[in-house]
């Protein structure tokens, strides 16, 4: 049984003009001790979907879908699972600490109010926390205040904090973006052995082709709202099926490629929700575009064990291979 289940996720959000669509029909499986990767441009949705699962959209939105965890129906508005079920890490370390209450006080906090801990037990949970995501486990360290520490060091915190419920799932939305290249690569490290050894389902948001590589198991590639490419980090990166998901991997630079002079960017852009026209919202883009492409969305089909979004990829035509 999946950790996680998401049927058919809609999220739209309320504006003059009605209301946008962002999220259009996501579902997902996560297995116990599973990396699943949800990668694509920005304005694709990723942090969109993330916090529809967290139930920390704003109200202005409006979410639908099925939602299980552990074969139950959940709803996650209500945030019930929030902590215990589900954590998520966002991408600026910064803006989810406190800058005003020390990083010990701020890893405290759930361990206080969820788990009901005394003050000494939870102070003593502080340092085994610390000292699992790296941090000194010392006391002065917990006195510390988020502006004294470094940029990776607040990351390692706010890892601390999202693990101190101990959550089955945790859903780290960009967790390396703001930091630098080799702190980047430290705390991947460290989230992928805190994903092993605890046996958390993950969800690493990115839009980093290599961060799936690095710790994926499988991988979902997101465009305009919704998954255009889902399978095992093998199968799509290897050989990517769908044109938009062999346009990613084309424009990236790799440790076992040599890197190429200019990246090669994908031309034009992502539709924003408001452009969507009903045809198939990467064709404006696309290699292989066909008439039909304009007229009508494709939808996800499953094919070898993954699911493609594109009747063309699927019929096999002369799609160039990557790179
Ligand atoms: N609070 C909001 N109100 C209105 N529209 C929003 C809101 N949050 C996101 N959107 C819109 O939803 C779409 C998806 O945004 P989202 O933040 O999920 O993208 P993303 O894939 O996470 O991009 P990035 O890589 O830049 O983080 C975008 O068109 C964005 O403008
Ligand atoms: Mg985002």
């Amino acid at each position: 049984m999946p950790l996680l289940q998401v049927e058919n996720l809609q999220v739209s959000f309320r504006t003059h003009n009605g209301f946008l669509p962002v999220v259009r029909g996501v579902s997902l499986q996560l297995h116990e001790g599973e990396t699943l990767a949800v990668v694509g441009e920005s304005g694709s949705g990723k942090s969109v979907t993330s916090l529809a699962l967290m139930g920390l959209l704003p109200s202005k939105a409006r979410v639908d879908g099925s939602f299980y965890f552990q074969g139950e129906p959940f709803e996650p508005p209500q945030g019930k699972l929030r902590g215990h079920g589900l954590s998520m890490i966002f991408q600026n370390p910064m803006s989810s600490l406190n800058p005003v209450m020390t990083v010990g006080k701020q890893v405290a906090e759930p361990l206080l109010f969820h788990q009901k801990m005394t003050v000494r037990e939870a102070d003593k949970k502080v340092l085994e926390l610390f000292h699992e995501v790296g941090l000194p486990s010392t006391p002065a360290f917990s006195q510390r205040y988020p502006h004294q520490l470094s940029g990776g060091m607040r990351q390692r915190v706010v890892i601390a904090i999202a693990l101190a419920c101990a959550p089955s799932v945790l859903i780290a939305d960009e967790p390396t973006t703001a930091l630098d290249v080799t702190i980047q690569a430290q705390i991947l490290d460290l989230l992928k052995q805190l994903q092993s050894h605890r046996k958390m389902g993950m969800i690493m948001v990115t839009h980093d082709m290599s961060v799936v590589e690095t710790v994926a198991h499988r991988v979902a590639v997101m465009y305009a709202g919704q998954f255009v490419e889902v399978g095992s980090c093998g199968q799509v990166l290897q050989s990517p099926a769908h044109p938009y998901t062999r346009a990613l991997l084309a424009s990236r630079p790799t440790l076992t490629r040599e890197p190429v002079g200019v990246l090669k960017a994908i031309s034009g852009r992502p539709p924003s929700p408001s452009e969507l026209d009903g045809g198939c919202p990467f064709h404006p883009r696309c290699s292989l575009v066909e008439e039909s492409c304009r007229k009508e969305e494709p939808v996800l089909q499953e094919w070898e064990d993954r699911a493609v979004r594109c009747p063309i990829a699927k019929r096999g035509t002369t799609v160039a291979s990557p790179g």
